[in-house]
């Protein structure tokens, strides 16, 4: 097991096609995963063919897994309505959909929605709820958290049970940090800006060592930018920034970490056995020209010195997948 070669026995291509287990390639973009009765479930946007399937003609899409390697389409968790009065109405954008399991017991989803024919300018976070993880996801309602922006997001759960909504504020610029209510449909009213103007998006948080680690890239739409990092020993910050966490080239495209291998980032995985004790950074790439044909890279992170570090492999799980360099504590 774990023999260095080119490929293991069962591990996903990065930036290639990855089939669920019906053979179809995966249609759950700038998603993210959740844990939950010993499988995961990995959420994301439910992509349509050519450049009009960047908008959300579908809704979200799950597929759940025991392993992180043989996913099964569970369907759509989220679905757009045909209702064009509605926040959700087909054709609106719904980007980067996050769930979590809140003190309720129930499952809540949030994303990015732009309302549909508003283009980008709406910037609103979108919330919606289930009693399973698969959904069905009930839409509760959308709003701009502290009456500011919200686009590109992710949702982190702390250890302390605390969870926290990150988002792309103030037109881009500059990141917000707010913390929800334990039945996770609202805010507490504390948040917090970081990353101040550095215009951050696809945000992703990891923590190790007493260390918060955010990852996110550039603002340049679709295409490809460095990603950068900042750290920070609570949520609430300071954050320091910690540079461009990506190492190697990926071969396939010539892209190294000037414009993350081609990739942009998406989720970070919280470590367990099936991630072999390690955190892991899920990116996408984009196909904007044909958005359902977009593909993703996984990758482990490193924590060196207290400082984020992601290289590329050919695949998920890298061929010589080695313990983490020091062991796992959050
Ligand atoms: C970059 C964001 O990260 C994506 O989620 C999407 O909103 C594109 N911009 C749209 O151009």
């Amino acid at each position: 097991m774990n023999e260095p070669s080119e490929s293991p026995a069962r591990a996903l291509p990065n930036g290639g096609l990855w089939p669920d287990a019906a053979g179809v390639h995966v249609n759950a973009h700038g998603g993210g995963l959740l844990k939950e009765g010993g499988l995961w479930y990995w959420y994301g946007e439910h992509k349509t063919a050519g450049r009009a399937g960047n908008a959300a003609n579908v809704g979200v899409r799950v597929y759940s897994s025991p392993d992180l390697l043989a996913w099964t389409d569970r369907g759509v968790a989220l679905a757009v309505e045909p209702d064009e009065a509605s926040d959700i109405a087909r054709g609106c954008i719904l980007e980067r959909p996050k769930v979590v399991k809140a003190a309720t017991g129930r499952f809540v989803m949030f994303f990015h929605l732009e309302r549909k024919g508003l283009g980008y300018a709406d910037a609103r976070v979108g919330i919606a709820v289930a009693d399973r993880p698969e959904g069905p996801f009930a839409f509760v309602r959308s709003l701009r958290p502290h009456g500011e922006f919200c686009r590109d997001m992710t949702l982190f759960r702390d250890d302390d049970g605390s969870t926290w909504h990150v988002f792309a504020s103030e037109d881009n610029a500059t990141l917000h940090v707010a913390e929800l209510t334990p039945d996770c449909l609202d805010y507490t009213g504390r948040w917090w800006r970081m990353a101040e103007r550095t215009w951050t998006e696809a945000p992703a948080v990891f923590k190790h060592d007493g260390w918060y680690h955010l990852l996110g890239s550039g603002c340049t739409g679709w295409a490809p930018n460095a990603a950068r990092s900042f750290r920070a020993r609570r949520m609430s910050g300071p954050w320091e920034p910690t540079g461009n966490p990506c190492r190697g080239v990926n071969p396939a495209n010539g892209l190294g970490p000037e414009k993350t291998w081609g990739a942009q980032s998406t989720f970070a995985i919280p470590p367990d056995e099936t991630t072999g004790g390690r955190w892991i950074a899920m990116f996408d790439l984009w196909r904007p020209d044909d958005a359902i044909d977009g593909r993703y890279a996984w990758l482990p992170a490193d924590f060196r010195d207290g400082r984020l570090e992601i290289a590329w492999h050919d695949t998920f799980p890298p061929a010589a997948l080695a313990p983490s360099s020091s062991p796992s504590s959050r």
